[in-house]
């Protein structure tokens, strides 16, 4: 049979294989999200993500050792705290729970990069992301109170930070407060396309956000829309952000894409908990092989063209590239 093309002949062998690949990955793009928690000798497993745990601040820097010892270099900060109100004040508290955190990372683990999520959901007593005006979030008022988040983060030690909360115009407002106070070289990773989305729902329980009445839909993004993500996209690069973040990951593969060619920005991808819980699960029934699952969802995200994915799943990929399972 004559035949000019045969795309076989280039997958004859493992070698080869690796060597024409498309993807490629490596540790240094990973984030892990960790929760952070009052009270001490705390390392409490989340019933909706086995494998993953809330740690007290004493209990952090074990944890953290692991994730540089797995060559993952950076790590994203959730604080859960003891008391909730109306305005989140534990959010911006110079004793709050995630400053702890922050200083104690920096004191015993220096070489990870801290990242911050900037958001009012977990310290809310209404578990909603901003400031309630009747039941709806004040757009306007929530900004003061954001920025103020994010300038506790940074004195407190974090390298970064990323505003979850989807309010129009918080990159400008955190931008300003950060340069007016002398953090101009801190960078924000904003969640820029971040869609009301069930994929949250183990999260949620895992920082005990999840908000007392009504959902997040007058402030989270419609999932049916894709030029809308753009809208997003481009409003936070005017206002200032430095990295555009897409979340969640395996069901907006499409809209990474569509950003990726879009933006001349570094593009992260958030694998949410939801990801995480139904490779969990799977596996756990049996029906699914979870390293293999594990490799191909991690590297379908970064195919899609994000080039830094935050994962729960990062100290496994990390010991996956290792072995050059993937990457
Ligand atoms: C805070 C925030 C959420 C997540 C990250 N930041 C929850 C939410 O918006 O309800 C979700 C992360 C995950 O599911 O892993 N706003």
């Amino acid at each position: 049979m004559e035949m000019t093309h045969r795309p076989r002949r280039l997958r004859r062998s493992p070698v080869l294989r690796k060597m024409v690949r498309e993807t490629r990955m490596d540790k240094s793009s990973l984030i892990y999200p960790m929760f952070v928690t009052e009270g001490t000798n705390i390392k409490q497993e989340i019933p909706t993500m086995p494998g993953q745990y809330r740690y007290s601040v004493d209990r952090l820097p074990e944890a953290l050792e692991e994730v540089a010892d797995a060559g993952v270099p950076s790590v994203m900060l959730f604080g859960i705290p003891d008391h909730k109100d109306a305005c989140g004040s534990g959010a911006w508290a110079e004793d709050g729970i995630v400053q702890k955190a922050f200083r104690k990372a920096k004191e015993t683990v220096p070489e990870l990069y801290m990242i911050g999520d900037v958001c009012m959901c977990e310290y809310t007593s209404h578990g909603h992301c901003g400031i309630l005006d009747g039941d709806y979030v004040d757009n306007d008022k929530t900004l003061d109170y954001l920025a103020k988040i994010a300038l506790s983060q940074v004195q407190a030690g974090a390298d970064m930070v990323a505003p979850s909360d989807m309010m129009d115009g918080r990159v400008a407002a955190i931008r300003r407060k950060l340069d007016e106070n002398g953090y101009c070289t801190v960078p924000i990773m904003s969640y820029a396309a971040k869609y009301a989305s069930a994929f949250y729902g183990p999260f949620r329980d895992a920082a005990d956000s999840a908000p007392a009445f009504g959902d997040r839909k007058t402030y989270q993004m419609d999932y049916h829309n894709r030029k809308e993500a753009m809208k997003e996209v481009f409003s936070d690069l005017d206002e200032g952000a430095d990295i555009i973040m897409i979340k969640p990951a395996l069901s907006y593969l499409d809209i990474i894409r569509e950003t990726a060619d879009a933006v001349d920005v570094p593009v992260a991808a958030y694998s949410v908990s939801g990801e995480y819980a139904l490779i969990k699960a799977g596996a756990k029934l049996g029906y699914v092989e979870e390293e293999k699952l594990i490799c191909e969802t991690a590297t379908s995200i970064y195919r899609a063209g994000c080039s830094i994915l935050l994962t729960y799943f990062a100290k496994e990929l990390a010991g996956y590239m290792d072995k050059g399972l993937i990457g």
